[in-house]
């Protein structure tokens, strides 16, 4: 069962929904990009990795999403990894979501990641982006300490495409891949909070009780840059879904 809790005045733009679990939260999250792209003549989505979405990619996989035309762009890549390294988020979503689904890795784009970054390369990925007239929806996860893509606690809201230091918690947190936090890459290569804030439609997934605590902050604490996902605020077009685990600290009723 979906619970829909319509804003109060601090979450004006925004619509939070809560599924029962994380496979309700996906099965809603795949129909809201569905819907979103459905509605787009030439249909980009902006793509997360992570855990959380794993499951919405499994269930637009399943549910044979229509990827005529559709162009994927990430959030993030790791700085330094070789370029087929499976662990780097380009092959990530290559694997979850764009061979399962036919899209070409042309037709795949990603943040540049050459060990020596230059400013002209990272707004050389923006532009690209704006000749795709911009992403339709963007898939956002947050990390446990408030991240959104890899723009950690204390980024600016107008902050665009750039290399990034991981922080030590987000690399205890991306190590799965790797033998342990050490051998997590220092650096990554992220959209900034101010070009994220620019597609037309941000979906953000929260699951599981571990990110409840910052869920709450970031919808019902303050817009801070302490707190990056407090950004999505600032967006006129926001859907956020949660499972009863993630919602648990959020007000009854909001
Ligand atoms: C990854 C990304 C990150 C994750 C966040 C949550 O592309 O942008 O911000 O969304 O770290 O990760 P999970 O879903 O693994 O908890």
């Amino acid at each position: 069962m979906i619970r829909e809790v319509y804003s109060t005045r601090t979450l004006e733009g925004c619509r939070l929904l809560v599924a029962e679990d994380a496979d309700e939260a996906a099965s809603l999250a795949a129909s809201i990009v569905e819907a979103t792209l459905s509605e787009a003549a030439s249909p980009v989505l902006g793509v997360a990795t992570g855990a959380t979405p794993l499951l919405t990619y499994e269930m637009l996989v399943r549910r044979g999403l229509s990827s005529h035309d559709l162009r994927l762009v990430l959030l993030d890549e790791y700085i330094g990894l070789a370029p087929n390294d499976e662990r780097g988020f380009a092959a990530t979503i290559q694997r979850q979501l764009a061979s399962p689904l036919g899209i070409s890795p042309d037709r795949v784009h990603a943040p540049p990641v050459s060990r020596t970054l230059t400013s002209a390369r990272c707004e050389g990925f923006e532009r690209e982006v704006r000749i795709l007239d911009g992403v339709d929806l963007q898939i956002l996860g947050i990390g446990q300490n408030g991240h959104i893509a890899f723009n950690e606690p204390g980024s600016a809201f107008d902050s665009r495409t750039r290399a990034v230091l991981l922080s030590p918690l987000t690399k205890q947190n991306n190590c799965s891949m790797f033998g342990g936090s050490d051998d997590v890459p220092e650096r990554a290569c992220t959209q900034g909070i101010g070009t994220i804030l620019e597609a037309r439609r941000l979906l953000l997934l929260a699951t599981g009780a571990q990110k409840a605590a910052i869920l709450a902050r970031a919808l019902f604490g303050s817009i801070d840059p302490a707190v990056p996902a407090s950004a999505i605020r600032l967006h006129p077009d926001v859907v956020v879904v949660a499972d009863t685990e993630a919602a648990r600290l959020l007000p009854a009723t909001a």
